[in-house]
Parts: C-alpha cells; sequence; structure tokens
C-alpha cells in the first residue's frame, strides 16, 4: 500500500531530474537512466525519508536501485528485520529512539541542511497521495471484470488500514474519482494509534485547526501494527477526507493477530498484522450502534444484501518466517480462547 506512492514520488523526482540535466529527452527512452554517466550524476543527489517500516522500505529500495544516495529515518516502531534488508542493500538506516513523528521531523531537519536531499514527507506530501491515489485505477478494472457493479443499489463498502492517513487517504480519493458517490470508505486504526479518528473528532466538535495527538487522549501509541504507529495523522489526508469519509473504527491487536490466521486458514495468504486491520469492517457496521446508525441513515441498511464489502490488505511475503509463525502463534491463541 506505501509502496505504490513511494514509487510514484521517487520517479516523479528522478524525471525532474533527469530532464533537468538533459539525461533524457521528454517522450525518449528512459532506459538512459542506467547509464554509467547518468548514475553519476544521480548518485550525487540523496533521497530521505521518515518511516514505520514500511514507506521507507519502497523509498529506500526504489532510490538506491536507481542510484541515489538513501537516508531511512525508522521510528522506534520499526521492525529489526526491515532495517536490516535495506542496510543490505547499501541504504543508510537511522534509528530513532522516538516514535513516528520525531523521526519524520529529524528527517526533514536534516534535508533541510542538504540542498540536494529530496525529502519524501509522508505527513505532507501531494506527490505520495496521488501515488497511493493510482490504486483506484487497478481496483476499478478488477472489479469491471469481475462483473461487480457500483451502484445506489450496489454499494461499495471499503476498508482500510490507516497509520498517518496518507495510502488510504489517497485510495479513498482515488475510489471516489473514478467509481462515484457510491463507494464508501471507512479506516481502521490499533485502538492505542487513533491518530485519524481523534484528528476527525477534533475537527468534528472543535472546528478546524486543531491538530491532537493520541497522546492527548491518554493513549500509547503502541501496538504490533507497527505500520499504523502515528500519533498524529497527516494534516493534508484529513483535509482531503473530510468530506469523504464515511467513519474510523478501532481494532484490538489480539484481533489483528486472528484475522491474520483466519486469511491464512481461508486463502493461504500471509499478511502483517498492520494489513489485518481492515476484516474488522464488516462486523463493527452491523454489529456496533454506530455502525447500524450509519448503515440507517445513508439508507444502505435497504439495499445491505446488494453491498460489496472490500477490505483492503496488502502482502507479507518479506515477512521473516521466524516472525511470522510467532505471528500465527499468537493469533491461533487468541481465537482458541475465543472458542
Ligand atoms: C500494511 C500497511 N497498511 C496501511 C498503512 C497505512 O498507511 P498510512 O500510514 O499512509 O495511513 C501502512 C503504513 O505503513 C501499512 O504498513
Amino acid at each position: 500500500i506505501k509502496a505504490r506512492g513511494g514509487m510514484h514520488e521517487v520517479l516523479e523526482f528522478v524525471e525532474g531530474l533527469a530532464l533537468q540535466h538533459g539525461l533524457v529527452q521528454p517522450g525518449g527512452d528512459y532506459r538512459a537512466l542506467a547509464t554509467p554517466q547518468a548514475r553519476e550524476v544521480l548518485g550525487r543527489y540523496q533521497v530521505a525519508v521518515g518511516s514505520t517500516g514500511n514507506l521507507g522500505m519502497s523509498i529506500g529500495v526504489v532510490a538506491s536501485a536507481l542510484g541515489f544516495q538513501a537516508t531511512v529515518h525508522m521510528s522506534a516502531d520499526a521492525k529489526e528485520w526491515k532495517k536490516d534488508r535495506l542496510r543490505q542493500r547499501g541504504v543508510q538506516v537511522v534509528e530513532h529512539t522516538g516514535d513516528y513523528e520525531r523521526a519524520v521531523a529529524a528527517g526533514r531537519a536534516e534535508a533541510a541542511s542538504n540542498p540536494l536531499c529530496h525529502f519524501v514527507d509522508d505527513e505532507q506530501s501531494f506527490s505520495l497521495l496521488l501515488g497511493y491515489s493510482a490504486a483506484a485505477l487497478h481496483l476499478q478494472k478488477q472489479l469491471a471484470e469481475q462483473g461487480v457493479a457500483v451502484d445506489a443499489e450496489h454499494p461499495l463498502i471499503v476498508y482500510l488500514p490507516c497509520g498517518v492517513g496518507g495510502a488510504p487517504a489517497g485510495i479513498t480519493f482515488g475510489l471516489r474519482q473514478v467509481l462515484g458517490p457510491h463507494v464508501h470508505c471507512f479506516f481502521a486504526e490499533p485502538v492505542q494509534s487513533p491518530c485519524f479518528m481523534v484528528q476527525m473528532m477534533a475537527d468534528a466538535t472543535q472546528g478546524v485547526g486543531q491538530h491532537p495527538s493520541v497522546y492527548d487522549w491518554g493513549l500509547t501509541n503502541r501496538t504490533e501494527a507497527d505500520g499504523l504507529a502515528v500519533p498524529r495523522a497527516s494534516l493534508l489526508a484529513a483535509e482531503l477526507m473530510r468530506p469523504l469519509l464515511s467513519g474510523v473504527f478501532t481494532v484490538a491487536d489480539d484481533t489483528l493477530f486472528a484475522h491474520l490466521v483466519r486469511v491464512l486458514d481461508a486463502l493461504g495468504e500471509r499478511i502483517e498484522p498492520s494489513a489485518a486491520a481492515g476484516f474488522s469492517g464488516p462486523a463493527m457496521l452491523t454489529g456496533t450502534t454506530a455502525g447500524q446508525a450509519w448503515l440507517r441513515s445513508t439508507g444502505i441498511e435497504a439495499v445491505l444484501h446488494q453491498a460489496t464489502h472490500l477490505v483492503w490488505t496488502t502482502g507479507g511475503l518479506l515477512v521473516p518466517d521466524a516472525q511470522y509463525q510467532g505471528f500465527v502463534q499468537r493469533g491461533r491463541a487468541v481465537l482458541a480462547a475465543q472458542a
């Protein structure tokens, strides 16, 4: 989910540089970027990013592959194996003891002192957001291929994992652009890190201009969903979502592990805990007072039996086996305790 945005921003950056330095001509053959002459020029530039892990992975991989100096500022939540993989590719990994917000701020400050550094700003970047939104075009094609209609009689209800909000906001924006108003998007956040929820609540109750953190609510921002461990939402994402987002719900860590096992058993797919948050969506909608109130107020209750529920998840193929087996064990224990 993060890689699509990360790739977009780095490719946009390299394209701008390549045109500026005459390494490629408009409409020309971009394979010229792989020549030693081009790599020498690109190697003078740095690409930096602050991340809980997954955005850093994609930026580090694509930036180093293009020949840039790549620096990834990782928050304390980032998993060791993600940092190791980046180091193996020659990416400089800067480890921060603080949270995501502080890792991003440190990266932004360091980048500001280097005129040859491009900082990929997950809290503020429009290029990232547009990259995330491109997912909507792929989904549009998949739905058409499967003959899934999206209209007033057949609403599409989408449940997306949310960290800082950029990726799910980009996708929601894209889906509303290409599929129209009968797409209804909900964001899913860890119980201890509901930054988008507190942002939306502040906007609704105190007016626009607030920028609360989950710590203000006495929450810890500690979660096994490393990608979603973000204390304060992106204001760019929040502004874009204010008129478009249907709601936000939270998911307990134990539930993430239970979903991870259900996905493995039902589909044979390996996912990360962060990518499991959306699976609570349908039960949240039909089994809670707030969800039922939304169904009634929108009139969707009457057509719910014809609705398509879409849970956004992303693969965890890179997760080392030992780690993944630990996730599965925890999920099975949660399911056994519920049985
Ligand atoms: C697997 C996964 N899903 C969703 C997200 C949420 O993206 P964002 O932080 O842009 O809200 C992340 C963030 O890292 C992630 O790793």
